[in-house]
């Protein structure tokens, strides 16, 4: 060693040290942080559905009995978002373990569903029959994730848990005006049914805001599902029905599909953007995936520092990369391989990264899908921490506003129709605009492929729970939800949060009207985007957050729904 070096080691031995003490008191700083946040934070899309979750936590239940109690009102007092005859997915944490798990709940495709199944007499994609009626639905996961979840996860049975579920079932609840409002749009589908117009129309007329709603038949289904678990609905008397339901409208889906339905748990997806862990859904989820490609590409700019125009520019930009992924590489990882690796990779980001002209739009190689629907978001997500750290992040769906339009009769299970989220034509757009190829494609068994996107993020001083519904949107939301975040916005700002949209095909931004400035809309044309600056809002984001600095919870819940609820209650005798 020449003495020349000596100094500079020496300095960076000090700067070393400092750096170790500096830890070694941020170690400190965080040991003295509290363990257990000081009660029970629950945000969702309905009042109801949030007090059944503190109705849980007060007979003695943790975050994953609220979760199941929350998830089963929401199937009743929400038939438009969501329901037990459709799916979702689940990202836990488990406070005891230290465990993150990600219970995938996706519906399955029935054997019949080949791809030609779905095509019309000139090859076209038959829409009806992707998003209307029998051959519309998946073979539902709902029902195996909320005996899963409580039998793995819970303190409670079912019997106590979906109790609230099963009193609004049978005793009603007040039609609010979307529910209303989405039945006008449904209401021909939802009428070719005779089981759907027996629940609908049991007094001759549609829904009408105000009036009250009884499911005596999804009220004793509940009840089943209680009593036998997963065999209340995938075997015995609702099987049957179900079985017969989807059989006497032209579908077929066999008692074997029906009983071997299984969820699976998944190891959630890791990756750090600015300090932050983020925790988020794998595939069949797309929506993981995205948002590790986006963060990690807007990790090259500080965007804090960026005018607005050139923040949304490279927002979008990282957005319009993602999706072109997702349209290629994305499906059910049991059935394709996905290429994972490359896709997380921050080099792969990089790259894109090093692709994106700083003043000007790439423009989408491809030719325009048709838009995606706006008016009112179907689908709907919730997110819970409890007194022990607990944490709930899940999104579930039906598909599209009232999912099929279907209840097999005696059931009072409104089928989903995620049918069509697989690529059941190649390369032709779905409901949401978005197309898949190969990977994508229908199969006995198989997943198909979801934007949802129930995610954590994390630090030191922070442990977040955020997700959304809005189709192909949801990943956008999430990533504007985590940007807030990062912005330093408390969670009813993020979930208040202006959005904008880019999804790779149509190549345009889509924005809420007045979330883009006049200004920024003109730059951005000039950079060579196209933009749909003043479109209707969309998403139903909900997000909890437990700060350690202060050891506080709070909520936020979508105000552009009036009927969500975020709340707070203090842990007490009985509260923990
Ligand atoms: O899983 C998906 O990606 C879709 N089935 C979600 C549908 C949805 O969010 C509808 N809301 N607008």
């Amino acid at each position: 060693m020449t003495p020349a070096l000596r100094p500079v080691i020496r300095q960076a031995f000090t700067f070393c040290a400092t750096l170790t003490l500096f830890a070694a008191f941020q170690a400190t700083a965080a040991d003295a942080r509290p363990r257990h946040p000081p009660g029970t934070v629950i945000a969702s899309a309905q009042a109801l559905a949030t007090d059944a979750g503190f109705e849980a936590i007060r007979n003695g239940g943790n975050a994953f009995d609220a979760a199941v109690a929350t998830s089963a009102v929401l199937a009743v007092v929400e038939p438009i978002s969501s329901g037990i005859g459709g799916g979702g997915f689940f990202l836990l944490h488990d406070a005891k373990t230290g465990r993150d798990v990600f219970v995938d709940a996706r519906e399955t495709a029935p054997e019949s569903a080949t791809p030609e199944a779905y095509l019309d007499k000139q090859g076209e994609l038959d829409v009806d029959r992707a998003e209307n009626g029998p051959w519309s639905a998946g073979i539902p996961g709902l029902p195996a994730a909320l005996v899963h979840i409580a039998s793995k996860y819970g303190r409670l049975p079912l019997r106590t848990t979906l109790a609230p579920a099963i009193k609004l079932a049978r005793e009603g609840f007040e039609v609010y005006p979307r529910l209303e409002r989405g039945y006008g749009s449904r209401r021909e589908v939802m009428e070719r049914y005779a089981g759907t117009r027996a629940v609908f129309l049991a007094d001759g007329t549609p829904p009408k805001a105000g009036e009250i709603l009884k499911q005596p038949d999804l009220a004793h289904t509940l009840e089943l599902l209680a009593e036998k678990g997963r065999d209340g609905f995938y075997k015995g008397e609702v099987a049957e029905k179900l079985l017969k339901g989807v059989a006497d409208e032209g579908g077929k889906w066999t008692a074997a599909e029906l009983a071997s339905y299984q969820v699976r748990e998944r190891e959630p997806l890791r990756f750090k953007y600015r300090g932050w862990d983020v925790i988020t859904a794998p595939p069949p989820s797309s929506g993981g995936v995205a948002l590790a490609q986006m963060l990690q590409i807007l990790e090259g700019w500080d965007l804090a520092k960026l005018d607005e125009a050139h923040r949304v520019h490279v927002t979008v930009e990282a957005m319009r990369r993602a999706f072109r992924d997702r349209t290629i590489y994305l499906g059910d990882p049991d059935f394709v391989t996905v290429p994972m690796a490359r896709l997380m990779d921050r080099n792969y980001a990089a790259g894109l990264r090093a692709s994106i002209h700083p003043e000007k739009a790439t423009p989408s190689a491809l030719i325009s899908g048709k838009p995606a629907p706006l008016e009112d978001d179907e689908t709907t997500h919730f997110a819970i921490i409890d007194a022990d750290g607990n944490r709930v992040s899940t999104t579930q769906t039906v598909n599209l506003l009232y999912g099929s339009g279907m209840i097999p009769p005696g059931t009072g299970v409104l089928l989903n129709d995620e049918m069509d989220d697989f690529a059941l034509r190649p390369g032709t757009p779905n409901a949401f605009g978005v197309m898949g190829f190969e990977a994508n494609a229908p199969k006995a068994g198989k997943r198909m492929l979801s934007s949802m996107t129930p995610t954590f993020i994390e630090n030191a001083d922070k442990s977040i729970a955020i997700g959304a519904p809005g189709g192909s949107r949801i990943i956008t939301e999430v990533l504007l939800g985590i940007l807030g975040y990062d912005a330093g916005l408390t969670p009813q700002e993020v979930a208040a949060l202006p959005r904008f949209h880019h999804q790779w095909m149509p190549d345009v931004i889509s924005a809420e009207k007045g979330a883009l400035s006049p200004e920024a809309v003109k730059a951005l044309e000039a950079m060579g985007h196209t933009v749909n600056a003043a479109e209707p809002t969309w998403g139903n984001l909900q997000t909890v957050q437990w700060d350690r600095r202060t050891n506080t919870l709070s909520g936020g819940s979508d105000p552009r729904n009036p009927v969500g609820k975020a709340e707070v209650q203090p842990s007490d005798a009985k509260g923990k």
